[in-house]
């Protein structure tokens, strides 16, 4: 704060402008200093107050726009009409060391922030906060005016993929979306536990162990339990729907025979047979005894739940991904279930059903109809899990906040979750108001070159080809990559997340393998490439971190230059809005709007062919891109490359 004064005073500010009583953070977001600058001469000007003007001061998503901009209709100042009231505004408002005489464009007011003061405001705090610029780590404080305060709590539950099954689309834009939530409350201050919920329990469990029984081997499944454990899957699941066709078929056959008086005995005998023996009535048998907690049949379980836990760390790794909880629809306790099914019991919110437990919901709300919570056979189910489960997390974590991030196409599940936890009362309705379903749509088309997508490995490996393939095309770059095959893998994976990333979260996309890997357009191997080249300007120019931060920043006066530094001053709002809407698209456009403006910039604002001290500034113009660049990449999941 000392530095930023000093800094101020040599703008002609006395002082910091800061409003009693407002969570500004001028160090954190120079665009505060503004607004709280702008507040302050625009109470006289319109008898309203400072605290009360300064959230009203939006940030502009094009620059045309202005740098802040003030919608006047918001001051709700009676009996004058906003568009006289704007000009008024433009016309009284003082000189001033920071800001150009304001425009009044119908009921807006735009403010234009000065070049120069700016440049020595923003490019010098990024230099100094690297990696850490934008980010604002108060946000997720109890009180964000206090930074002694303790940080929130917040879990944030995504992935949660089932064991033995594929791993789909929805799996994958929920461990990309999640990742990016986890990020972004981090980098707000927030306490974050990043939870993985894997789908493990139930019968298909059994059939699971059954079959592993049949088809299983320790060393494919050393090797590839995800593989090994889905080729079981399938296997197994093939023969209980042989049988299911076969007692179908002798049903048929009965009723036939019957028809004509002739004897059914021995296809009876067959039926029963089957189904004493078959597939389905092991596999009940087997998760029966799992769920009586059988040792023996535990144990193969948790072999495969293990093994395939480590199997997916390592491709969530290639996520930059991991995880401080991996639990599981199997963690959940029976007493903790149980405890849930009483009180629903006594406060007449469940009701007994042909021997089955429900809780009508349309009572509440039509649409969330009525919700099964146990079937007629006493086993839990899916949502019965679940209420258990938050409830366990609140007791575990005290989380003050907890996200779910589900495809859209379990809406009613998360819907008849939080409306049955709510009306439960207590605990229950305390972590149903501090719950949140963040949901996405579907991808179309996730296919590989082999066939339909099973595994994320799978997916990222056929990307990554692709990208070699497209790298191969240039050749002269090709050869000066030093690890193509690595650099193939990264760039495959920026792929994938920014095309998921590309859209509201609530779109469907289509699965395009070649559009996501195209340098052209806004791609993630386009971002990469943006990198890479301010890197490589970097290296060029060979001026020390020292060096970059005595630039003369009044050298940077050309438009180009100027656009780029109003660009990059935007990103702590931008981050502050990314919070409001959750959707990584509010980074994405903004680091594709920054990066053409830079792409436009190169040629006007050469660094090497321009004189030794304009050749320091715009050197540290364009580390300051970097960082910034490299922070939004960071903040979506994204690992930056130095070269491509
Ligand atoms: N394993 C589930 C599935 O693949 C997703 C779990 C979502 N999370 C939850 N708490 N229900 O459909």
């Amino acid at each position: 704060m000392e530095h930023l004064t000093a800094s101020l005073q040599t703008l002609g500010l006395n002082e910091v402008p800061q409003l009693a009583n407002l969570a500004t953070f001028p160090t954190y977001n120079q665009v505060d200093i503004y607004r709280a600058h702008i507040a302050e001469l625009l109470a006289p000007i319109t008898g309203v107050a400072a605290e009360t003007v300064y959230p009203l001061l939006q940030w502009t998503q094009v620059l045309e726009y202005g740098d802040v901009m003030l919608p006047v209709p918001a001051l709700r100042i009676k009996g004058k009409k906003p568009d006289a009231l704007a000009l008024e505004i433009k016309e009284q408002f003082p000189e001033s060391p920071l800001v150009l005489p304001p425009v009044a464009e119908k009921t807006f007011v735009r403010f234009f922030f000065k070049p120069g003061p700016l440049a020595k405001l923003v490019l010098p705090s990024i230099l100094k906060n690297s990696t850490k610029y934008g980010f604002n780590p108060n946000l997720g404080l109890k009180d964000p005016k206090d930074p002694s305060s303790e940080k929130k709590k917040m879990i944030v539950e995504f992935s949660s993929p089932n064991i033995a099954k594929p791993f789909h689309a929805g799996h994958l834009r929920s461990t990309i979306i999640g990742g990016f939530l986890s990020n972004l409350y981090e980098a707000a201050g927030w306490d974050v536990t990043r939870m993985n919920y894997l789908g493990d329990w139930g019968k298909q469990y059994g059939v699971l162990a059954i079959g592993f029984e049949k088809f299983g081997s320790d060393e494919a499944l050393e090797a590839n339990p995800i593989g090994h454990l889905y080729e079981v899957y399938v296997k197994v699941s093939a023969i209980a729907h042989d049988e299911a066709e076969q007692v179908k078929a002798l049903k048929a056959k009965i009723v036939e025979l019957e028809g004509k008086n002739e004897s059914v005995v021995e296809q009876q005998a067959e039926i029963e047979r089957i189904e004493k023996e078959g597939i389905d009535q092991q596999a009940r048998d087997y998760f029966k005894r799992m769920a009586d907690g059988e040792k023996d049949a535990l144990a193969i379980w948790a072999r495969f739940r293990d093994l395939s836990i480590v199997k997916y760390k390592q491709t969530y790794a290639r996520l930059n991904i991991t995880y401080d909880d991996y639990s599981g629809e199997s963690q959940v306790k029976n007493e903790s279930m149980e405890t849930a099914a009483k009180v629903l019991a006594e406060k007449k919110i469940s009701e007994e059903s042909e021997g089955a437990v429900l809780v009508d919901l349309t009572k509440y709300q039509k649409k969330l109809g009525k919700a099964l919570v146990k079937k007629r056979d006493g086993t839990t189910l899916y949502l019965t899990r679940d209420i258990g489960a938050a409830v366990e997390r609140h007791q575990k974590y005290n989380f003050d906040k907890m996200i779910y991030v589900v495809a859209s196409q379990q809406d009613l599940h998360l819907a008849q979750l939080f409306k049955i936890l709510e009306v439960m009362g207590d605990e229950y309705a305390e972590v149903s108001k501090k719950c949140q379903h963040i949901n996405f749509g579907m991808v179309l088309g996730m296919s590989t070159r082999k066939g339909t997508a099973k595994f994320l490995d799978d997916i990222l490996r056929d990307v990554g080809e692709k990208m070699h393939d497209v790298m191969r095309s240039n050749e002269g770059k090709y050869v000066q990559v030093e690890n193509p095959e690595q650099t193939a893998d990264t760039l495959g994976i920026s792929a994938v997340m920014v095309q998921d990333m590309s859209g509201k979260r609530i779109n469907n996309y289509e699965f395009d393998i070649n559009r996501m890997t195209s340098f052209e357009g806004d791609t993630g191997p386009y971002l990469q490439y943006a990198h890479a080249r301010l890197c490589s300007i970097a290296r060029k120019a060979e001026l020390t971190p020292e060096q970059l931060a005595s630039a003369d920043w009044s050298l940077l006066t050309e438009k180009h230059a100027v656009d780029v530094i109003r660009s990059l001053a935007q990103w702590p709002d931008t981050f502050v809005n990314t919070i409001k809407t959750q959707e990584p698209v509010t980074v994405l456009t903004y680091l594709f709007k920054m990066t053409h403006m830079l792409s436009s910039s190169y040629e006007q604002l050469n660094v090497m062919k321009a004189e030794p001290e304009v050749k320091k500034a715009r050197a540290a113009l364009y580390e300051c891109a970097r960082q910034v660049l490299y922070n939004g990449m960071r903040l979506l999941g994204l690992n930056p490359v130095e070269r491509m």
